[in-house]
């Protein structure tokens, strides 16, 4: 059996093409010789977690590049920044009011520091399964209802490239005295060219946090956390970083944000005109499908109000296929690794280190899937099999002999459910009288986990929420698609719960 280095150098060398991250996609290498640069805190090489060398330099060369007032290197990924800065801005039992559709780490934050979460839904497209901007006048409102609440926690831009309008919800924020964490992990290459939004920082936000890794040539688990202005409590958050991270961060990895944050620096501007020429012309083509459909904020659903156009989300609604389906179509047919699929959109992350070729590649295989697509519609809406219903083609199905003969239609429920809080998160972990049980039984009882799907780590159920219809349904509609939900206990699908 092959060991974990061997498989991966497999995959290196074959002709798979990457639209996933690690934003370096392989190709825009910025280092050699990697074990011999792995070193620890010796002399002359700084600590990060009281950085006062070159470490204090690197990290002041990427508060240059993103024009903020400190940014901080973390080798934990957005994970680590996000729970650093919560804990940064909230004490113990705090209310905080943060988007629904957020990471994971977010409820984990929430759930470690015993807050009182207020939660903002953003509007949701149940027929592409993907959730819109946070509008700045739900802030406003819920900010009102509670006069406690300390910090308010969003995504922008979304996995799917959906961004918020972040300029106005932090003035709310700010008029309110709270404090703005903007989750920016998908967008570290936000202001490095005019047809890409700005970045969060530039927009007020306090606390910005992103995943060089994600889109940038940068290794893996790289990220920063950037800090503006007087609502930003720096000693707390430098306490937290080095608590919520290792005491020996990598050099190899501070290495590569150096790299990473160099180039930006000496050639971003030339990188990035030559990489989103190869992104508009990608997306010209692109527009001509007919039965898939390439996301571009330009939809009256789920309303958007800004868009990374780098970004990729390719929607199913209107064809045989679900997210999973279109997922496993390009993997197997074409060789191309996208980064997820969600129920109705696969998602494919392009960045500078993309090729010409890498792009041809992603449109040839999605126009030649669109006009299969398309005939198979037209066959469907001339032929006698017009009124059959049949299940979404899910990863699973792609591959079987059914698949390529049926006409399938959606059964999608439309909304993302909104369960009441019976138990904050933190108490609901603490329980010690669950009990584990299967699906069908659980409805109207309280759940001490959470159920999601990863990527993207967005959780359906929070611990100390009571179990729905409507959860129970979409956990149903997700298996059925072949997606692995984290949180069920066991493969028969299990949860566990506590009866209140
Ligand atoms: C929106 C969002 N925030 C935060 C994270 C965590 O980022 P990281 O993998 O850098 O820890 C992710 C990971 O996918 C994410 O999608």
């Amino acid at each position: 059996m092959k060991d974990l280095y061997e498989a991966l150098q497999d995959y290196a060398a074959s002709d798979w093409y990457r639209f996933h991250m690690p934003g370096h996609k392989g190709n825009l290498q910025l280092m050699q010789d990697i074990y011999a640069i792995d070193i620890t805190e010796i002399d002359g090489f700084d600590d990060l977690h009281h950085a006062e060398g070159i470490l204090l330099e690197a990290q002041q060369r990427a508060a240059e590049l993103y024009g903020s007032e400190e940014t901080f290197y973390l080798v934990g990924g957005s994970t680590s920044g996000i729970l650093s800065s919560v804990f940064a801005a909230c004490r113990r039992g705090d209310h905080i009011l943060a988007a629904r559709n957020c990471h994971k780490s977010v409820y984990h934050a929430i759930e470690l520091n015993q807050l009182v979460p207020h939660w903002l839904f953003p509007t949701y497209d149940s027929s592409r399964g993907i959730f819109g901007s946070v509008s700045p006048e739900s802030v406003k409102r819920e900010l009102e209802k509670d006069p406690d609440i300390r910090a308010v926690i969003l995504t922008s831009p979304t996995y799917e490239g959906i961004v918020s309008d972040i300029r106005t919800i932090a003035r709310t924020v700010h008029e309110h005295g709270a404090v703005l964490i903007v989750d920016e992990a998908h967008g570290a290459h936000f202001g490095m060219h005019p047809q890409l939004p700005e970045n969060a920082l530039s927009l007020g936000a306090d606390f910005v946090v992103c995943s060089l890794h994600k889109t940038l040539p940068s290794l893996t688990s790289t990220a920063l956390l950037h800090v503006n202005g007087p609502l930003a409590d720096r000693d707390r958050l430098k306490k937290y970083m080095a608590m919520f991270q290792t005491s020996s961060p990598s050099y190899v990895l501070m290495a590569g944000m150096d790299r990473c944050i160099r180039l930006l620096a000496e050639k971003g501007p030339a990188l990035f005109e030559t990489y989103m020429g190869m992104v508009e012309e990608a997306r010209f083509r692109l527009k001509q499908m007919q039965a898939l459909h390439l996301l571009d904020g330009t939809e009256t659903s789920p309303g958007c109000f800004a868009f990374d156009r780098s970004r990729f989300t390719i929607t199913t609604e209107n064809s045989s296929l679900s997210g999973n389906g279109l997922y496993a179509a390009v993997r197997e047919r074409f060789h191309l690794q996208p980064e997820m699929a969600g129920e109705s959109h696969t998602v494919f992350i392009t960045s500078p280190a993309d090729t010409q070729e890498g792009f041809t590649r992603l449109t040839d295989a999605l126009c030649s899937l669109d006009l299969d697509e398309t005939s198979r519609e037209r066959k469907l809406s001339g032929g006698e099999n017009s009124s059959v219903e049949i299940q979404k083609a899910s990863g699973e199905d792609y591959r079987s002999a059914e698949f390529q003969n049926s006409f399938t239609v959606q059964n999608i429920p439309a909304e993302f459910p909104n369960p009441e809080t019976v138990l904050l998160p933190g108490q609901a972990v603490e329980e010690t009288a669950g009990e584990q049980v299967p699906l069908d039984e659980c409805t109207g009882r309280v759940s001490l986990d959470y159920v999601y799907l990863y990527p993207p780590g967005i959780p359906l159920l929070v611990p100390g929420e009571r179990v729905t219809q409507q959860v129970t349904d979409r956990i149903r509609l997700w298996r059925n698609l072949g997606f692995a939900l984290h949180g069920m206990k066991d493969r028969t699908g299990r949860l566990l719960t506590v009866c209140i």
